[in-house]
């Protein structure tokens, strides 16, 4: 089954997306990412454990361990990245795993380093078997064994490297390969921000970017920005353009709040794709178990992005939950919508036939 849906229906261009566009590495965003551990919000527990191990790597004068950042999209793992890079005093090279296509691409970065620096590399969990194999000793011996040429003209090279921390980052801890786990030292999670802590991203944000912002202002967006730092940045951009053009420029709790609407952004930071989502789970699967593919497959969506983009934030606030044989609708969720909780009977029926 598939749903039909308007045009104003646009999975592609969310404000509420949490991937990276352009716009997130443009002039204007860069100055909006911390450079060190202090100027960080949230993430404490992140913070004050990386303080540590940076700190001891350096009074013993060693390279730091290899880090694995995981945690849902947008929450700061290249800021991260470049933070920890700052902080030993070293550089730092950026690149994802489908971007290292060949075995030759991971050495040529890998000699390329210099001694102590931070490899970062996004999405580690797509990186090839190819790839990973000749990550496995470069992480853990510090060199690599590379073969040239075929049959006669083979010849094998055994090639030393700089001591380097690869920074890892995925947003599906669950998909690594235990041996590439297991070489990681450092394993930390992120979790999404608080409003509070939001808020003050938004406000140091407008700070740096001179924008006049209320404090209600700024937990306007904050609440509305599904615990997401790169939400609530590109929020307060859009929000700025209505405060300047429809009133005086200062990002009032009244200017937030008419823009978000204007934005198709509800209280919760839901836009239309979510209600849709969770109208399709209430309509055509009475509120579910209903499988993520063909969930899915109903609203023409791709599932990982189902689980990377929308879930996670649907089931923090309680709007969605997991079982083994699919996602289910909350009564929450449907107060939300303003719609029914979908018969309970039914609900009842499935869990004694489960039993
Ligand atoms: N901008 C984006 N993420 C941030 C964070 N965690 N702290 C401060 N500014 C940020």
């Amino acid at each position: 089954m598939s749903i039909e849906f308007s045009d104003e229906f646009d999975f592609e261009n969310r404000i509420v997306d949490t991937s990276e566009i352009p716009e997130d590495n443009s002039e204007t965003e860069n100055p909006l990412r911390p450079k060190t551990l202090e100027d960080y919000i949230g993430q404490e527990t992140v913070k004050e454990n990386l303080r540590i191990f940076i700190d001891a790597a350096k009074q013993r004068g060693e390279t730091l361990d290899h880090v694995l950042l995981y945690g849902p999209p947008g929450l700061g793992k290249t800021t991260l990245s470049a933070i920890i890079a700052n902080e030993l005093g070293v550089s730092v090279r950026i690149t994802s795993g489908p971007a290292i296509e060949k075995p030759g691409d991971l050495a040529s970065l890998l000699t390329n380093l210099n001694q102590g620096d931070v490899l970062f590399i996004d999405e580690i969990h797509r990186l090839s078997r190819a790839v990973e194999e000749i990550l496995y000793p470069s992480m853990e011996d510090f060199a690599i064994d590379i073969i040239t040429g075929k049959g006669q003209m083979a010849a094998s090279y055994h090639l030393p490297l700089p001591k380097f921390t690869l920074v890892g980052a995925t947003t599906r801890a669950g998909q690594l390969t235990a041996p590439l786990r297991d070489r990681f030292g450092v394993v930390l999670r992120l979790e999404l921000y608080t409003t509070e802590e939001l808020a003050q991203i938004v406000e140091r944000s407008a700070g740096i970017l001179k924008i006049d912002i209320e404090h209600e202002g700024a937990v306007e967006i904050a609440s509305r920005s599904r615990g997401t730092p790169r939400i609530a940045n590109r929020l307060l951009k859009r929000v700025r353009d209505f405060a300047q053009v429809m009133s005086n420029g200062v990002i009032t709790k009244e200017t937030a709040n008419h823009a978000l609407e204007r934005l198709g952004i509800d209280k919760l930071g839901l836009d239309q794709n979510d209600r849709r989502m969770l109208e399709a789970i209430v309509k055509f699967y009475n509120g579910g178990p209903v499988g993520l593919e063909t969930l899915a497959a109903a609203i023409g969506e791709e599932a990982i992005t189902i689980e990377d983009v929308y879930e996670p934030y649907l089931l923090q606030i309680g709007f969605l939950t997991r079982t083994p044989r699919g996602r289910c609708i909350t009564i929450e969720a449907c107060r939300h919508l303003g719609v029914d909780f979908p018969g309970s009977k039914t609900n009842q029926q499935q869990s004694l036939f489960d039993n």
